[in-house]
């Protein structure tokens, strides 16, 4: 999912994959937002997203606030055995995905002189995990370009983070069939100190805190919300 907002708290765009949001989620969401709008957008389809952003600005005047947060996962194989198919499809989302944002995003923030981006990379971007190379190289690769681009447009009124997440109790982890299967739910809970999953809720925390004036001198980090995972 890639959101983009202006600072007025009822303007919000969500744009996602058509299948991703019920008519009910969407009332729920327009019930805080009255102007909430949904943009049908594959992240990984450079035009789709090219108009998605002009969309935005067409209806908000703005883009004050982008969270590009869209991300799948992919099959689990040493990379020896990986499929070029499966490489390519989390690649596909996961980096290139962030840079089509991120590059229709800059281009209209440049022109605003101001702009926050957040986006939504991983522990996986700081170290490996076995069996999903792909994912781990994607992760890593946001870090990269967020760290680029915060200092390409560090004196233009826009700041670049990106937030590292442990392992989130969100359908991500179900679809990976970590949830669903109790004992590997158990190995992945006890890999973070805290010893438990965390919650959409901690990181929507981050990502306020990043959006914010709060966090007016921060730009290219990545906040790490992990429950100790990376201070092993
Ligand atoms: N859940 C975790 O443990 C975890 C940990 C670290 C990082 N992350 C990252 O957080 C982000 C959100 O993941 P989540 O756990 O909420 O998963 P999720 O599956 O609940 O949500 C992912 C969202 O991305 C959307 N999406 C997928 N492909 C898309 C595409 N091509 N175009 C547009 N939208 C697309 C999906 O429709 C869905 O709404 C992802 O970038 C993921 O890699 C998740």
């Amino acid at each position: 999912m890639c959101v983009g907002c202006s600072q007025r708290r009822s303007q919000i765009a969500i744009a996602d994959m058509k299948s991703a949001i019920t008519d009910d989620a969407m009332d729920a969401i327009k019930k805080e937002n009255p102007k909430a709008i949904f943009i049908e957008c594959d992240v990984s389809v450079f035009v789709q997203v090219q108009t998605a952003i002009e969309k935005v600005v067409s209806t908000f005047g703005s883009l004050d606030i982008a969270l590009n947060n869209a991300g799948i996962g992919g099959e689990s194989n040493k990379v020896g055995d990986m499929t070029e198919q499966a490489w390519l499809k989390v690649i596909g989302v996961n980096l290139n995905g962030v840079f089509n944002c991120m590059k229709h995003e800059l281009s209209q923030m440049a022109k605003q002189k101001k702009g926050v981006i957040v986006n939504m990379a991983s522990i996986l971007g700081k170290v490996g995990f076995a069996t999903s190379a792909h994912y781990v190289a994607a992760k890593h690769g946001v870090i990269g370009l967020t760290e680029t681009a915060a200092l390409e447009y560090a004196t233009e009124g826009i700041r670049i983070n990106t937030i590292c997440p442990g392992f989130i109790d969100t359908p991500l982890l179900a679809k990976g069939g970590i949830t669903d299967h109790p004992e590997v739910k158990q190995h992945i809970i006890a890999l973070h100190p805290m010893n438990r999953l965390g919650k959409s809720e901690e990181i929507a925390n981050g990502f306020i805190f990043l959006a914010s004036d709060d966090s007016s001198f921060i730009s290219g980090t990545a906040l790490t919300i992990d429950g100790g995972y990376l201070a092993q």
